[in-house]
């Protein structure tokens, strides 16, 4: 999209975001797979911004190191308040910039929609700053907005500053703004911390240009759980069930059965491809795509992986992993490290697979172990089956031709390989390659000694 005049980013992420008490920086902290930064960075992708500058303090090199190609950091060093994180802003910035869009980065719900709202009222409108508020059935300690003759408004005041009649105010200041920074970056010297908290007010802004006879606006956003700001761990958890329940939402009206949307943790990321199905207490993370028609859970974790479509995945976890279509996994199956599964195969109960590549129409039904192995089309893997992978030092490959049939109980020593079509005794330790068409046998022969028993215990039979 298109605006009148150029628009430009900042973020404000230097605060120290005491309330966490966390070794972790607040705009760092996860919710729904990303970060509380990366949501508002991802809410700007729309906007196609000049420029986006995140001002950094408290841990600025995590806080700068997590910052995503096409984002600046901007040092601010102390923090000394919000008005005095705009300050650093300046040098970076020259007055006839146009458009300043601000941000807080403890704000990560705010939708696209609202920023594209806001910073087309505040172009239209010509106006030297708009604010973006709404009403908030408890404001707690937010800013609240005044407003004077004809609504217009007239200043922010902090909670901590206000007087008791102010706090009955229920429109507040969600901390992102739109200014017109010509008008707005000669005024920041003029702030002064002469306030509760002895702090730099960015807010104080707002009755400045007012004075000065400059427009301000106000873009007042219906949906205040879109503005909700973290600063402790219970807002956080408050806003991760909010965007959990907008995401949940957003798939269920695209065509997706959540049965039990409460219990179902689909991150930002998530992807689905068609119709499917997620039965309670799952977890879908990271860059995962679900296939058309797939079922997943109840109780399954899966991250950063590829379900094929018509695929059931049940009681299992899948990380960094690929599987076809109509494939079968699980209950209790543990898919890790690009294991990489066909199409209509078949992954029982308690079977692992890591670095695997699972050929299509191959089955491990029950209890096994298969890493760093290569499984061919059409393979059977008994019960029990284990590749012995690792020697103590290095890891071996594992290879198992077409229409292999290994019997339950099998030890296969890496680095092996069972070429196709060979079959493997049950209860077999392999440590040597096995032609095709060979059955490989790999156990002591059985021994029935007659008469054992009996004679253990003094009995003739
Ligand atoms: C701020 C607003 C308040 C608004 C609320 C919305 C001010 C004075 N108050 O209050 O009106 O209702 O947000 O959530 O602006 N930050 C810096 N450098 C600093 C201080 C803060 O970068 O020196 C960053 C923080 O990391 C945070 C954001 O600015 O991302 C907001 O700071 P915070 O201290 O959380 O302000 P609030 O008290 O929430
Ligand atoms: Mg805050």
């Amino acid at each position: 999209m298109t605006h009148a005049a150029p628009l430009h980013v900042a973020i404000m992420a230097a605060g120290k975001g005491t309330r966490m008490r966390s070794a972790v920086p607040k705009v760092l902290h996860p919710l729904a797979g990303r970060t509380l930064l990366g949501h508002v960075i991802a809410a700007l992708a729309p906007l196609q911004p000049q420029q986006t500058l995140v001002i950094v303090g408290h841990q600025h090199e995590a806080v700068t190191a997590a910052l995503p190609a096409g984002a600046t950091a901007v040092r601010q060093e102390p923090q000394l308040g919000t008005g005095h994180a705009l300050m650093q802003v300046k040098p970076v910035l020259p007055p006839d910039s146009g458009t300043l869009l601000l941000l807080s980065g403890d704000v990560p719900l705010i939708r696209p929609e609202t920023l594209t709202r806001l910073v087309a009222h505040h172009q239209e409108q010509q106006a030297a700053a708009t604010i973006l508020t709404t009403r908030m059935p408890v404001p707690g300690h937010l800013g609240r907005i005044l407003r004077g003759p004809g609504e217009a408004v007239e200043a922010i005041v902090e909670a901590k500053d206000a007087k008791p009649e102010q706090l009955m105010i229920d429109e507040i200041n969600a901390g992102i703004y739109c200014f017109d920074w010509a008008k707005v970056s000669p005024l920041l010297a003029q702030l002064q911390p002469n306030n509760a908290q002895g702090e730099y007010y960015l807010t104080d802004v707002i009755a400045m240009l007012v004075a000065a006879g400059e427009p301000v606006r106000a873009v007042i956003t219906p949906d205040w759980t879109e503005v909700m700001g973290i600063n402790d761990r219970v807002e956080l958890a408050a806003a991760g069930t909010v965007l959990q329940t907008r995401i949940n939402t957003g798939w269920m009206q695209a065509g997706v059965s959540l049965i039990d949307p409460a219990t179902t943790y689909i991150d930002a990321t998530v992807r689905f491809e068609g119709e499917a199905t997620v039965w309670p207490g799952c977890l879908i993370q990271g860059g995962s795509v679900i296939g058309d028609g797939a079922e997943i859970g109840p109780q399954s974790q899966i991250r950063d992986s590829l379900i094929g479509a018509r695929t059931l995945v049940r009681q299992s976890v899948i990380d960094q992993s690929r599987i076809g279509a109509g494939t079968q996994v699980g209950p209790f199956a543990h898919l890790r490290q690009h294991a990489d599964v066909g199409a209509d195969c078949r992954i029982g109960n308690f079977v692992e697979l890591k670095k695997t590549v699972f050929a299509d129409k191959a089955k491990a039904s029950h209890l096994s172990y298969l890493g760093d192995a290569t499984v061919g089309t059409g393979a059977n893997i008994g019960a029990g089956t284990i590749t012995c992978n690792y020697d103590g030092a290095k890891k071996h490959p594992t290879t198992i031709g077409e229409r292999v049939f290994v019997g339950s109980n099998s030890v296969l020593v890496a680095p092996v390989t069972l070429q196709a079509d060979s079959y493997i005794a049950a209860g077999s330790v392999i440590t040597q390659d096995v032609p095709t068409g060979a059955l490989g046998v790999g156990r002591g022969r059985q021994a029935n000694i007659e008469g054992w028993v009996w004679r253990r215990r003094g009995q003739e039979s």
